[in-house]
């Protein structure tokens, strides 16, 4: 179509990038015409996108010229260095990345939460962690009808949501563990094949969280647009190749019961509950993966509250998707026709 926006991918030969392109496609989203970028080293290497093979180019400050929509999703620095290029030469930018996230001028979206404050971008929206997304989506229903004051939760995290060369390194270190060899880590801290390790980003020494935990309590803050619930946030890797679970109790301000809660959850846009005690079927990565939908089940009162303020459940879904290129290209859709012709 003449009109269709024309849109660029920083970072299109990642694992975010790869689902941009098989999201868009999913979605029948209007391209008029694809940008691929990436770093220099990618440079003539070529993506497929509707039967066509889409030469990259290297990502610089010229790369968007033209250009109405930019996904990024090429690491933080890359966001810094080269979105405010990108909302010069007229794009919007929807930035997977954390750099502008608690940015007060950047709105941070979960279109089934707060796609309203799209209308309030400046030249760039942010995608946020994908932790708080896939805790965010099921809580929201429960929040709206009766506050949550406090959160635990803790992760489970893939090794998707590390990269594309961190799932590899999974492989990899799982095939040598197996094999009776020695692997050298290179992309994660520690051995990941059979183990379990505190979350590869920066431990502050005086509080002893890492930045992702900090990232999801701050977001939540934000989107929730709740400066006072409070949360505690345990974030590790699993060697889990794809999705990332969480566990997750809540408590209300008033008493909720179990009932309430599927009820609630059972219409709530994006989230679907998988909820079986007779089979012992709960949400898992293997079938989160590759699926739209967050995966919420083992809904449960939290026997450690006797006043039935509180419930435990466990989620698991594709960070690829809607923990980042789902949940950008939602936002996408959003954009008034302007921005999109
Ligand atoms: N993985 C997830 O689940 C997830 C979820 C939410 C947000 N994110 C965010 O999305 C971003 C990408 O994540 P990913 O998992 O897709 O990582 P990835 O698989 O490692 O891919 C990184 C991409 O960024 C490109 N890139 C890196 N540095 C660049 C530079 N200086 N200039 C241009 N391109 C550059 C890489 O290009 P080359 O191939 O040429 O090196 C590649 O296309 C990160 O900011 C991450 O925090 C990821």
């Amino acid at each position: 179509m003449k009109n269709d926006p024309v849109i660029a991918i920083a970072g299109v030969t990642g694992a975010v990038g790869a689902e941009f392109i098989a999201t868009m496609d999913r979605r029948g989203f209007r391209v008029g015409k694809l940008k691929a970028l990436a770093s220099a080293g990618s440079a003539g290497k070529t993506v497929d996108f509707r039967g066509q093979k889409v030469t990259v180019e290297e990502l610089t400050e010229h790369s968007f010229d033209g250009v109405d929509i930019a996904l990024f999703s090429a690491g933080s620095a890359a966001s810094r260095k080269f979105a405010p290029a990108a909302v010069k030469a007229g794009a919007v930018v929807i930035d997977n990345s954390s750099a502008f996230r608690m940015d007060p001028n950047v709105p941070l979206v979960i279109p089934e939460i707060n796609g309203r404050r799209i209308r309030d971008h400046k030249g760039i929206i942010a995608v946020p962690n994908c932790s708080a997304i896939t805790a965010l989506m099921p809580l929201w229903p429960i929040h709206r009808e009766n506050r949550i004051r406090r959160v635990i939760l803790s992760t489970y995290q893939a090794a998707s949501g590390a990269g594309a060369a961190a799932m590899q390194e999974l492989l990899d270190s799982t095939r040598a563990s197996l094999n009776g060899e020695v692997f050298t880590p290179k992309v994660l801290p520690h051995p990941y094949a059979f183990n379990v390790f505190n979350h590869d980003t920066k431990v502050d020494p005086e509080t002893g969280y890492n930045e992702e935990e900090t990232k999801v309590i701050k977001e939540t803050r934000k989107i929730f647009e709740d400066e006072l619930i409070a949360i505690g946030v345990t974030c590790v890797r699993v060697p889990v190749l794809r999705a990332h679970c969480e566990a997750i109790t809540f408590e209300c301000e008033r008493p909720i019961t179990e009932d309430e809660v599927r009820r609630l959850l059972s219409t709530a846009p994006g989230v679907k509950v998988v909820d079986d005690r007779i089979k012992n079927y709960f949400p898992m990565p293997v079938d989160a993966s590759g699926q739209d939908d967050v995966l919420v089940g083992r809904i449960r009162k939290d026997l450690s509250d006797p006043s039935g303020h509180s419930i435990s459940m466990f989620v698991a879904a594709d960070q690829l998707l809607k923990g980042a290129a789902l949940n950008a290209i939602q936002i996408a859709e959003l954009l008034p026709e302007p921005a999109m012709a």
